[in-house]
């Protein structure tokens, strides 16, 4: 009930008084922390059951279901997604689906027993503007895709990687976790320009060929706080990420696809432009959107036989999770961002305190524009080996030795 899952359920109060959805029941390993939450959201009244644990909600409640949402803790969504298929329920599984690549397969397979395919919640695919341009792109109008690139900074206190036992670590129990900005908080603008390098088809994700990242931190974290990602996608298109927590001040994100006649430059609500080469610069308003909200009438109506597939799949999943995996396979380790340019930044207004990394925009830009590695000018580490999909089996050995350093 608490972090992203107590937005899922303001969000769900609020469609089921739109007539939408009628929640049943939910649970929490500590239901007795989330009283007032119970009292806001009018469980009572609503007549929502409440359960220690997911099993006996699913064994008291399954039949009457049309469908779980499970927006929990990474490593615990495989084994709830497994839970719900084998009852035949589909799910509203929170993005990341998972950041192991076979325990994504294991999922695909669990997700046929259910009676619809699982949604993974990457909350933008479906955006209508996003979509038209799309549309646009695979017509031809701007000419090839040539590349793509995404800029995200995102600042976290330290807090943020205090909230709970899973943040910033690699593995738990033995088990991969992978939380970084790449694979889970800004997991959703990767997962864009991989889609907008996919075709033919609208809903399609390029595929990583061959993969060359440099992962940092500036966090005292087990896992990576900064990365530099390179993919050349099955069909030529070259896509960048330069992405970060190790920053402060206000966040940015900007996604730009690079095409023969035009670069089309998109920035998640607030501006979507055209700049085509002969100087015409084209804007489309970004109409407001509620992701959680639209993401969960879009799967309604797919569950309702009104649209023939959920934006994103698991199976659409397999891009990500291999670019993920494969960017650690190819940094083999998390370097230390130099000590020099990162100082403490606190923010009196929020009480709260950040690390800032000197000269990381300037980073961005030289390796997004100019393919310039941030390892080879002035962040002292050797440069990732490429890595291809059959390198994917070196991927658990390079995690643990990760997680031992
Ligand atoms: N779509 C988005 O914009 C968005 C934003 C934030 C987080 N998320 C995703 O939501 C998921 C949860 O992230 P979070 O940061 O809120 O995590 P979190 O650690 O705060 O956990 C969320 C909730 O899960 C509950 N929980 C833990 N173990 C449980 C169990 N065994 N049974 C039932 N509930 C249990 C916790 O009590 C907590 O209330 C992740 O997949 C994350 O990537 C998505």
């Amino acid at each position: 009930m608490g972090g992203f899952a107590g937005i899922h359920h303001a969000t769900v109060a609020r469609l089921e008084e739109q007539g939408h959805a009628k929640l049943i029941a939910t649970c929490d390993p500590r239901p007795e922390a989330f009283a007032m939450e119970q009292q806001t959201w009018r469980f009572s009244e609503r007549g929502v059951h409440v359960y220690p644990d997911y099993r006996t909600l699913l064994d008291a409640c399954h039949r009457g279901l049309d469908l779980l949402v499970v927006p929990t803790p990474i490593n615990l969504h495989a084994e709830m997604h497994a839970a719900a298929t084998a009852l035949g329920l589909p799910v509203y599984l929170e993005k990341p689906p998972t950041l192991d690549h076979a325990e994504l397969e294991q999922m695909i397979t669990a997700d046929a027993r259910a009676r619809k395919s699982s949604l993974v919640g990457f909350n933008f695919i479906i955006e209508k503007p996003r979509l038209a341009l799309k549309e646009r792109i695979l017509a031809g109008e701007f000419g090839a895709v040539r590349g793509a690139t995404l800029s995200a900074l995102w600042p976290r206190p330290a807090s943020y990687f205090a909230r709970n036992n899973w943040a910033g670590r690699l593995m738990i129990d033995g088990r991969i976790v992978l939380d970084s900005c790449f694979g889970n908080a800004m997991a959703h603008f990767v997962h864009n320009l991989l889609f907008w390098a996919g075709g033919p088809e609208l809903f399609s994700w390029g595929q990583p060929a061959a993969v060359r990242a440099e992962l940092y931190r500036a966090h005292a974290i087990e896992g990576a706080d900064t990365f530099f990602v390179e993919t050349d996608t099955t069909a030529g298109v070259n896509l960048r990420f330069a992405l970060s927590h190790a920053c402060a001040g206000p966040s940015s994100h900007l996604e730009v696809v690079l095409c023969d006649k035009a670069a089309l430059r998109y920035v998640v609500g607030r501006q979507i432009e055209i700049r085509w080469n002969d100087g015409r610069v084209e804007k489309i308003a970004a109409e407001p959107f509620d992701p959680l909200a639209e993401n969960h009438l879009d799967y309604y109506r797919y569950l309702r036989g009104e649209t023939t597939r959920p934006a994103t799949t698991l199976a659409d999943s397999r891009a990500f999770v291999a670019l993920n995996d494969l960017a650690h396979v190819s940094s083999a380790r998390i370097a230390k961002i130099p000590a020099a340019l990162v100082s403490g930044v606190r923010d009196e207004k929020e009480q709260k305190d950040y690390l800032n990394t000197a000269g990381l925009t300037a980073a961005h830009e030289n390796f997004l524009v100019r393919g310039a590695w941030p390892g080879a000018n002035g962040w002292e580490r050797e440069p990732g080996e490429v890595a291809t999909p059959a390198d994917l089996g070196k991927f658990y050995d390079v995690v643990r030795t990760m997680a031992k350093r």
